[in-house]
């Protein structure tokens, strides 16, 4: 009889499974190798492989052509992203540390999507507003400053189209969901915001990926 993490869809696969999906279903070719691979001073906190697709073919379900991100690092989900982009769409990704920013600039210029993925340097919380004459958008993906999902969340709400996307990356808080801090309250109110105004879902990938379609 299946345990409950069984039942709940929650047990890891062992690596040597992984790898092999990934392998199969997630091939990287030479741009999604080098944004994965990302240079030495960079954490390497990028989603996964299987993580990294499943964004691009969300981005494809809905036929998006209006993407923003929030956490670039050096491009690993943006690529994805982009190369799913429906004919003439834009993906704007915004990334607080130049540096991050510049390596970026170059691995989406390599992978083949320079023209239809923007990098932005800034806060969120900044650049966000500056985005709104591009509203409504398709799709909107946090992945950045923990603290913030409440308040990325109600923009995504605020300027998303009916249908659209709001999707929230590390949504178990590294096993921090239900601590009584500042973090836990910020995630926990980006969980009960989607869960309200979206037929949501917190997928069980590997870090919690919420997935809203909003009302
Ligand atoms: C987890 S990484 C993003 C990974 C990327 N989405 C991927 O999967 O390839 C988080 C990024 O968010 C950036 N970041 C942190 N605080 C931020 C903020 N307030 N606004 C924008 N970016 C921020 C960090 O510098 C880091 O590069």
């Amino acid at each position: 009889m299946a345990d409950d993490a069984t039942r709940a869809g929650q047990r890891n696969a062992p690596p040597a499974i992984l790898d092999y999906v990934n392998r199969v279903h997630v091939p990287h070719d030479a741009g999604l190798a080098r944004a994965f691979a990302g240079p030495e001073g960079i954490p390497a906190i990028q989603v996964g492989p299987s993580d990294g697709k499943l964004l691009g073919l969300l981005v494809r379900l809905v036929g998006a052509t209006r993407v923003v991100e929030v956490g670039t690092l050096v491009g690993y989900s943006a690529i994805h992203m982009a190369r799913a982009l429906a004919p003439g769409g834009q993906l704007w990704s915004i990334e607080y540390e130049p540096r991050h920013a510049e390596v970026a600039r170059a691995n989406l210029a390599a992978a083949g999507v320079a023209d239809r993925a923007t990098v932005l340097v800034g806060a969120g919380r900044d650049v966000l507003p500056t985005l709104e004459a591009h509203a409504p958008f398709d799709v909107v993906f946090i992945d950045a400053d923990k603290i913030s999902y409440d308040h990325y969340g109600r923009w995504a709400l605020d300027h998303l189209r009916p249908g659209g996307l709001v999707l929230g990356d590390n949504a178990y808080l590294f096993g921090e969901l239900l601590d009584n801090t500042d973090r836990g309250r910020a995630m926990r109110g980006f969980h009960e915001l989607v869960a309200a105004r979206c037929d949501s879902v917190c997928a069980p990938t590997p870090e919690g990926l919420v997935i809203g379609i909003k009302r």
